[in-house]
């Protein structure tokens, strides 16, 4: 969290965080970043790296081998220090929008990055009556700008790509936030079911990608955009020299490698199968209410009263999310990280007795 944008960020706060909800030895269930060691595919180039950091990095390679994951070619690459500056520069290149909508609840900073590069930002909010679904007829026909998270954070609704897809058209830039892409899987899918990564036919469209959660490197700063190329130069002439550090672009090239995409399709699985469990386990609590299909590493809950149920568990060690300084929700909501079952079990066996109480 960052105190200087705090102070001039409207309400409800954008600039708060879940990582300022942990530490005092508190189970973090509040922040959305694996936390497995990485990998040694991974982890080996990152440190490798270590010997040869008097160079200025390069970012060819990685760009060659981002493009190539996602079929696309290096000139639709733009590497970031994470999804966070991504949004940055789509805010600082893109001033001359005159109606930018963002479609809430979700993450807070494309709204934090418009509003500090001067922006005066539209909110959508979706409804919960909807499971927070879109309706594409919702967004205004002139927006020029429209930003929106699939899967979103916090919903963990994943919207249909057809869905996202219609919101595309000459005129309008269309950032569609992927950071958890790599966590969704659909039967019978052999990918990201609903990405629109490798689209290249749609007017407009940015996706932004981080590595950050699936593979827990979230102190690398290391994420990319992807779009069309006229696009991407203009984002690019905003950006920082030397932006990307030279470990961050190993990590990038080692996660667009074949036994990385095997490796996060592996780990999306086994997050659904844990999913599953901590929804079965949520159902029957008394006051618990679970909003849609969760599709994420997360899922968000209506729970009345949820700062004195966040309180009581912060009490018995556990943290969780608070869900008011989201647009859109209120004083009843929380976000809970999905997490191996005995974690859960445990987790859910505290709530249970908050909630009897
Ligand atoms: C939906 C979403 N997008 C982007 C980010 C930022 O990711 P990065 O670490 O790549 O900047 C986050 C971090 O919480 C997020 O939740």
């Amino acid at each position: 969290m960052s105190d200087h944008r705090s102070a001039v960020a409207a309400e409800p706060d954008l600039a708060h965080h879940g990582d300022a909800e942990v530490g005092d030895g508190l189970i973090d269930l509040a922040v959305n970043v694996r936390r497995a060691s990485p990998p040694a595919w991974l982890a080996e180039p990152i440190a490798a790296t270590l010997s040869d950091l008097a160079r200025y990095p390069d970012p060819t390679p990685a760009r060659a081998a981002v493009a190539a994951r996602h079929r696309r070619h290096p000139n639709e690459v733009l590497l970031t220090a994470g999804a966070a500056e991504g949004f940055v520069l789509i805010a600082q290149a893109l001033r001359g929008v005159r109606r930018p909508v963002v479609v809430h609840p979700q993450f807070t900073e494309p709204e934090a990055a418009l509003r500090a590069a001067g922006h005066t930002v539209e909110r959508l909010l979706l409804d919960v009556a909807d499971d927070f679904r879109l309706d594409p007829a919702r967004v205004p026909a002139d927006a020029d700008l429209v930003m929106i998270g699939n899967p979103t954070n916090p919903t963990s609704v994943l919207h249909p790509a057809e869905t996202i897809a219609a919101l595309a058209r000459p005129g309008r830039v269309l950032v569609v936030d992927e950071a958890f892409a790599d966590t969704t899987i659909a039967p019978g899918h052999p990918g990201e079911p609903e990405s629109l990564a490798e689209r290249r036919d749609l007017p407009g469209l940015l996706v932004v990608r981080s590595l950050t959660k699936t593979w827990g490197l979230a102190g690398l700063r290391i994420g990319y955009l992807l779009g069309a190329p006229e696009l991407l130069t203009r984002l690019a002439a905003v950006q920082p020299l030397w932006a990307v550090s030279t470990p961050a672009l190993a990590a990038a090239s080692a996660c667009a490698s074949a036994v990385a995409v095997r490796a996060e399709r592996a780990i999306a699985a086994d997050l659904a199968t844990d999913r599953d469990h901590l929804v079965a386990r949520l159902a029957d609590l008394p006051g618990v209410r679970l909003v849609g299909r969760p599709a994420s590493a997360f899922v968000l809950l209506r729970v009345p009263g949820a700062s004195r149920v966040r309180s009581a568990l912060r009490e018995r060690g556990w943290a969780v999310r608070r869900g008011d300084t989201f647009p859109g929700l209120g004083p009843d909501w929380l976000r809970v990280a999905v997490r191996d079952r005995d974690t859960t079990d445990a987790f859910v066996d505290v709530l249970r007795e908050i909630m009897e109480a």
